[in-house]
């Protein structure tokens, strides 16, 4: 699974997160600002005055601050130039762009990123939200954070686990592989779930070989204490909230445009180009019966971590 387009996080972000659907989007852009509130209010009561929002995309996170928070400077620093310009943008439209510096970021070939034009103890605070996640190397990043925090700096984190997801994802196609019919037993596997978990696979891993190469996938809220720790904060604090609960999506139509992350394919593109016209007709006259009644349940899982530099 690779992400299309020359700038596919602009694309994610403005258009495919909310499946092209402005009140689907506004439903997500508050949602957003409940957890970025979660991640600046774990930075404690005395407020920052220099602040690296790092993966800042279109500015969720370091405009709130700026807006909280009247005397912070904030670095927003993000691999994306559109979402960078965006964000650079919505700050002058809320008069807060004096104080903010725009930092694009160069990620390596391997999802790896670095922050070295930044000097070592130049910030109070790091915060970031479901950014950190998309790094291949979390740890080496968290020592970063360490380097950049100046001692009693603090760091906050919200970020998406999608590992049971991918999991589950895992169980299923390994069930759908043990319960194949021995060989000269005329038995059909139950097409339903076949179809199920063509289109699941097209979001999440489906094998252990694949969850484990995914920055994404491959980590919880455990991995991320234990990264902390090691790359030496101190009081680390770890959260997972899980919360169960209708889709955000208003309609059925941006239900199977809208994308979970800017990796997966949406429900309408894998009907479109990977099913036939029998199968498809299976398995959205099964989805959309179940989302209409109100039966299909959509899982968030998110980490929260709050630590600081000794
Ligand atoms: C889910 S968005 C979150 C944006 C913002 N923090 C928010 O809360 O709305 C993920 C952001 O991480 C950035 N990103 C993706 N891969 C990255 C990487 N390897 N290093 C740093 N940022 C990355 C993307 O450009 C995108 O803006």
């Amino acid at each position: 699974m690779s992400p299309a387009g020359p700038d596919p996080w602009a694309q994610w972000l403005l258009r495919d997160r909310g499946g092209a659907n402005a009140q689907y989007e506004a439903r997500i852009e508050a949602r957003v600002a409940h957890y970025v509130d979660r991640v600046l209010e774990a930075l404690g009561p005395e407020p920052p005055r220099n602040l690296l929002d790092f993966g800042c995309g279109s500015g969720a996170l370091g405009l709130r601050a700026l807006q909280r928070w009247p005397r912070a400077q904030v670095v927003f620093a993000d691999p994306s130039p559109a979402l960078l310009a965006l964000a650079g943008e919505r700050a002058q439209a809320l008069g807060v762009q004096e104080r903010l510096r725009l930092l694009p970021l160069v990620v390596d070939p391997s999802g790896s990123v670095g922050l070295p034009e930044l000097a070592d103890g130049a910030f109070d605070a790091v915060a970031t939200r479901s950014s950190l996640a998309y790094v291949a190397d979390k740890p080496a990043l968290l020592a970063e954070f360490l380097r950049l925090l100046r001692p009693g700096g603090r760091l906050s984190l919200g970020e998406p686990v999608f590992r049971d997801d991918a999991l589950a994802a895992c169980a299923q196609r390994r069930a759908l592989e043990d319960i194949a019919p021995p060989a000269g037993v005329a038995l059909q596997q139950p097409q339903l779930l076949q179809l199920l978990q063509r289109w699941r696979s097209q979001q999440f891993p489906d094998t252990e070989q694949e969850l484990a190469r995914s920055p994404y996938c491959n980590f919880s809220e455990r991995e991320l204490f234990a990264w902390a720790l090691q790359a030496g904060f101190a009081q680390v604090h770890v959260e997972l909230h899980i919360d169960a609960g209708p889709s955000l999506a208003p309609d059925w139509d941006s239900f199977t445009r809208h994308t979970p992350h800017p990796f997966a394919r949406s429900l309408r593109d894998v009907l479109d180009q990977d099913f036939q016209p029998e199968e498809r007709a299976l398995l959205e006259g099964v989805l959309r019966e179940n989302w209409e009644r109100g039966a299909m349940v959509s899982v968030e899982r998110m980490a929260y971590v709050r630590a600081s530099r000794p």
